[in-house]
């Protein structure tokens, strides 16, 4: 038998998930599971480097993110799922590499250059936050991962990470194989007000809200632009809210609300209601879901141990590799 493709994907904990989170990675993930040899990690190292400050949320924001997971799918069995803290070896393995990494390939890398500018509230002039791709690396490599699943966003990390493994087996010899990005279509879904979908925008769906912040939240969505009235017809294909039904409501319903909109027959009020119930109706299992983990906080506790468990002894193995290479 052909030994499975390692996958490897991390996300920080900054906040509870939310549609687009789902959309753009969680359901790209689960469906991986099956097909791959797969480890997901929650980067709460990572979350220092532009939290340093305030660091009092960070490990409930990690429980959460545990519960998010496995709430969507995201299965213990299947997959390691696992808290990157909770395996020292990043750091030993940053330490190392940071040894070989030129600066100027951390300094030109387009994501530290911008995150500069938009976090300009914030002293990211640190030693860490120039060194993110580092431990990215070391996140990707301690793995051997052949392949990590991103948004676009992340590709020159990944791009740094291939160049740090080429240059850490020119050096040493052949440890690590160079990483492929698998780029996650970006969902078409957008937040409320028809930007991304961020938190930091105010604009997103939580897989945590109740029905009641979901029915409120669908009501302030922006539209068609173009139609002011119920009178006005209006174009679906320029409607964020029909991208939801195209995800949330059956194909009939769908097909009625296109033409009703397009002959001015339904507001988008309503039209916005049906929608906010499909919603609802799919998040359902999902929500049950966070319920049964929230009130268990021993078994989260649990998987995360195990599955960091499982995690170390890997990392165990590499860096076993990595000092014999090196000759320390
Ligand atoms: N930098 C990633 C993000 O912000 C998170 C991350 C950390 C990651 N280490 C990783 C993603 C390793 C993929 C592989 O989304
Ligand atoms: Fe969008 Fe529905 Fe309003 Fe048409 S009726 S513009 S699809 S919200």
């Amino acid at each position: 038998m052909v030994a499975k493709k390692r996958i490897l994907s991390g996300m920080r904990p900054t906040g509870p998930l939310h549609l687009g989170n789902l959309h753009g990675a969680l359901l790209n993930w689960i469906d991986m599971q099956d097909k791959y040899d797969c480890f997901f990690f929650i980067a709460d190292w990572h979350a220092l480097t532009s939290d340093y400050e305030n660091t009092g949320k960070i490990s409930g924001f990690v429980r959460e993110m545990m519960i998010d997971w496995l709430s969507v799918g995201l299965s213990p069995e299947k997959s390691t799922l696992f808290v990157q803290s909770h395996v020292k070896q990043h750091a030993e393995l940053f330490l190392l590499l940071s040894m070989i990494t030129p600066v100027p390939w951390l300094e030109r890398n387009p994501t530290y250059k911008d995150q500069i500018v938009q976090l300009s509230s914030k002293d990211l002039s640190t030693f860490g936050f120039l060194g993110y791709p580092v431990l990215q690396a070391a996140d990707i490599i301690m793995y051997k991962a052949n392949g990590v699943p991103v948004g676009i966003d992340q590709v020159p990390h990944v791009e740094i990470t291939r160049e740090i493994a080429r240059r850490f087996n020119h050096l040493y010899g052949k440890v690590f194989p160079e990483p492929d990005s698998i780029l996650t279509q970006t969902p078409k879904i957008l937040g409320t007000d028809r930007r991304k979908m961020s938190k930091s925008y105010n604009n997103a769906i939580y897989l945590a809200d109740s029905p009641d912040i979901i029915r409120k939240t669908v009501a302030t969505m922006i539209t068609d632009p173009q139609r002011a009235r119920k009178s006005d017809p209006g174009n679906p294909e320029v409607c964020n809210v029909f991208e939801f039904h195209k995800i949330y409501t059956d194909s009939q319903t769908r097909q009625n609300i296109d033409k009703q909109c397009r002959g001015a027959q339904i507001g988008c009020v309503e039209c916005k209601k049906i929608m906010a119930e499909n919603l609802i109706k799919a998040l359902e299992p999902i929500r049950e879901k966070r319920h049964y983990y929230t009130a268990k906080p021993d078994l989260v506790e649990e998987i995360i141990e195990s599955g960091s468990n499982t995690a170390r002894e890997v990392a165990r193995q590499t860096m076993e590799q990595v000092l014999k290479a090196i000759g320390i």
